[in-house]
């Protein structure tokens, strides 16, 4: 076979047919759990500012300094104003400052579906363009709120058939104030001690020193073990918050794992952080995190408002899915198909297509010059229940032949019959039929 002359760019991939599957019966899910719980459905733009995620998920994150998709406006300009959504919460929170939202009824509860964009290099369940769903409930700090979020999350894993393949990490990683008084101790430890730590620590415990918790080097990692930890400097009012929501989620019946390494790579996180692990894995894959970001609003120039929420990766759901065997319910399959012989017939079974469709039956029609054994070798291809076959003959006779293909057997019937026979065959509520409720209900 010839090499294409053009392929996905590195790191993107096609959805074909098959994840489409998967990726529609995950939006559903979502859907139906964000409609239980009272979210919203928001989009923001694809493109934002790029000084919103910047400011919002940090500067020395990995994210913004490595993986920030920065485009331009315009060809001839090449100052690069905006850059690819990233993630959803950054462009969310400027979406509640903007539109006011602070003056709805809080928390204003909002999801989110689609793709988002991350200059990486590209490995297994780790793209370029990725799609996440989101949540984020806004407007009220209470660990009642981080609980119901982390049950609504658990409830799409569960109805997705892989939350036991999955293990909840949960940590409070304390106020900024907390923070940076660790952050403080955790240099002074280290004094004299940069010569020990890999290169990219070293960078990091001037830039980002917190993300020396979750270093992958052994060498940061036996050195940590003598340092001060995180949760000597965590507060009072943080360590309570952290218990009762434990509580809460023990309440619940959600199992954890408490973990205090647990940092995550996004700078605008306060007090709860929380992934969804691989249970054989673990980090490398984690199919979703979150957390509460009590700072970000005002950091994006609103009013202090605090806010938590969760996205989960799509991608990697939808290998966990395939790894548990879990097959996405679809109604992709094709009912009939319709054959024709000479241009009379070819005109009939338009209408009779048409007509078909109408009623709820989905229908292929191969109109082309081919002869009616290779229109039935069609029709055996696309795993059809029912045939229609229309000839001369059967036109002039005002019949047309029906074959059941699993039964292998077929018969004539009167033309203006097939459609009423065929629907009697399927039955009913198996047809697909699409009114103006269902429309209205169902956003994508
Ligand atoms: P995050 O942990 O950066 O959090 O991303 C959430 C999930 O998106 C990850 O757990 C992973 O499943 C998926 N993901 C991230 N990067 C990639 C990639 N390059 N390829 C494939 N999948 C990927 C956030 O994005 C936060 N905004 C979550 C949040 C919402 N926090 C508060 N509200």
């Amino acid at each position: 076979m010839s090499q294409p002359q053009f392929r996905t760019p590195k790191g993107t991939h096609d959805i074909l047919p098959e994840d489409n599957q998967y990726m529609t019966y995950i939006k559903k899910a979502v859907r139906h759990r964000a409609r239980q719980a009272g979210f919203k459905r928001i989009d923001p733009p694809i493109f934002e500012n790029r000084q919103i995620f910047e400011r919002g998920i940090g500067e020395h994150t990995d994210i913004v300094e490595k993986e920030l998709f920065v485009v331009s406006g315009k060809q001839s300009e090449d100052k690069s104003e905006f850059a690819l959504r990233p993630e959803f919460t950054a462009g969310i929170c400027r979406s509640y400052i903007e539109n006011g939202m602070q003056q709805l009824p809080q928390p204003v509860e909002l999801y989110a579906i689609g793709p988002c964009f991350r200059h990486d290099r590209p490995q297994k369940g780790r793209y370029r363009q990725f799609h996440q769903f989101d949540f984020e409930i806004i407007g009220i700090k209470d660990p009642s709120l981080d609980a119901q979020l982390i049950h609504v999350v658990t409830k799409i894993f569960e109805d997705l058939q892989i939350l036991d393949r999955l293990k909840l990490q949960i940590n409070n990683i304390g106020t900024a104030e907390n923070r940076l008084a660790y952050v403080a101790a955790l240099k002074d430890f280290f004094i004299g001690k940069e010569r020990n730590l890999p290169d990219l620590d070293r960078e990091r415990l001037t830039t980002n020193p917190l993300r020396l918790l979750d270093s992958k080097e052994e060498d940061t990692q036996i050195l940590l073990k003598s340092a001060p930890t995180l949760d000597q400097f965590l507060s009072d009012e943080s360590k309570v918050y952290h218990s009762t929501l434990l509580e809460y989620l023990t309440e619940l019946g959600i199992q954890f794992q408490e973990n205090k390494s647990l940092v995550r790579g996004l700078d605008y996180y306060t007090q709860t952080v929380f992934e969804f692990w691989d249970s054989e894995t673990g980090a490398q894959n984690a199919v979703g995190g979150g957390g509460r970001y009590d700072a970000l609003i005002e950091l994006l120039g609103g009013k202090p408002t605090p806010g938590t929420g969760f996205a989960g990766g799509m991608e990697r759901i939808i290998w966990q899915m395939k790894q548990a065997g879990v097959k996405a319910p679809h109604k992709d399959q094709v009912d009939v198909f319709v054959a024709q012989l000479g241009p009379e017939a070819k005109k009939s079974c338009l209408r009779l297509i048409s007509e078909l469709r109408e009623k709820g039956v989905h229908t292929v029609g191969a109109l082309g010059e081919a002869s009616l054994k290779s229109q039935m070798r069609l029709a055996d291809k696309f795993q059809v229940r029912y045939a229609l076959l229309l000839g001369k003959m059967e036109v002039k006779g005002g019949t047309i032949i029906l074959r059941d293909m699993q039964a292998g057997k077929q018969k004539e019937i009167k033309y203006d019959k097939a459609v009423s026979t065929i629907i009697e065959l399927l039955g009913e509520k198996n047809l697909d039929t699409y009114t103006l409720k269902d429309r209205m209900g169902e956003s994508d």
